[in-house]
């Protein structure tokens, strides 16, 4: 592996050293509704693959994990973080293994797994194709490789590209809000925790460096680790928070707007593509 993939990971683990004992708190894919969706899509897959043995790809503090636990017998959760695995609840109904090792060289036991999951991970890593060739080897034929919570490209690309130009209209706070959020968050991590701006950016290399994923790409990818199908979806669209959070309707009203505003985006994909913030996937082996 080259010297940037090893600094690459070396960044992750001053980050999330920083990070580990207030990380289930403070991230916002640890919301009750995020969980709902999550243990959703769990359910599924380990129904659709009959699931006992999965294997969680940069697991931290066990986000899928604690999930996970509930619809398969057997967890392997993989992270280069100690602290971030220290945080690791291996209590109930599953029994769970945990290694402190990196991912793209982590020596699975061939085709043992039905599933593997990767969320919000990804895009901490410098290269995607060996922790993509790990998930491919390890799973068994049929088995599926589920990954989420990664950035848009395109979404991205667009919202960086907004903070260059000198503007003369003034954007709607929608916008503001998130151009700081794309654009600002390593200064925010900096005053916030004191890590370094250059060592987040690199913790955070395919979001921050590299701008985020592209459908086409990660697909060539997996397809040259060995998936022969992958499916992708694109979810929160810009402005979807003030349609869910509008305080003149009632909650019910207010889903069924978010949902009818999806509907229509992704009915006149790719065209809204950069409308979304992230991208998640399944890939079959
Ligand atoms: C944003 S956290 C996500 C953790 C967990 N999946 C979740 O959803 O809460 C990213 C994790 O990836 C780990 N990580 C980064 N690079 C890694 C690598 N090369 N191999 C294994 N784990 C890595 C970090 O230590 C960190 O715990």
């Amino acid at each position: 592996m080259s010297d940037k993939y090893n600094d690459v990971i070396q960044a992750n683990i001053k980050v999330h050293s920083k990070l580990a004992s207030l990380y289930a708190k403070t991230e916002p894919h640890f919301k009750t509704e995020n969980l709902a969706i999550v243990d959703a899509a769990l359910k599924l897959l380990a129904s659709e693959t009959n699931a006992k043995h999965l294997l969680d790809l940069g697991c931290g503090t066990g986000f899928i994990i604690n999930l996970a636990k509930h619809h398969v017998g057997h967890i392997v959760g993989v992270d280069v973080t100690r602290a971030m695995l220290d945080q690791v609840d291996t209590s109930g109904p599953a029994t769970i293994e945990l290694h402190e090792h990196d991912t793209g060289t982590f020596p699975a036991e061939p085709g043992s797994f039905d599933l593997v999951t990767a969320y919000s991970f990804l895009h901490h890593l410098y290269d995607i194709a060996p922790t993509c060739s790990t998930a491919a080897k390890a799973l068994r034929k049929g088995g599926k490789f589920y990954a989420d919570l990664d950035p848009n490209f395109y979404f991205w690309e667009s919202v960086k590209a907004l903070e260059s130009h000198s503007v003369e209209v003034a954007y709607d706070s929608i916008v503001t809000r998130e151009i700081a959020a794309v654009a600002h968050k390593d200064d925010q991590m900096n005053e916030e925790y004191g890590i370094p701006n250059a060592v987040f950016n690199d913790a955070e290399y395919g979001k921050d460096i590299a701008g985020g994923f592209k459908e086409a790409e990660v697909r060539k990818t997996l397809l040259s680790a060995g998936f022969t199908d992958v499916k992708f979806k694109y979810y929160w669209y810009l402005g979807q928070a003030s349609v869910v959070n509008d305080p003149t309707k009632s909650r019910e009203e207010r889903l069924v707007n978010a949902e009818l505003v999806d509907s229509v985006l992704q009915k006149v994909m790719p065209l809204s593509r950069a409308l979304y913030k992230y991208i998640g996937f399944v890939a079959t082996k």
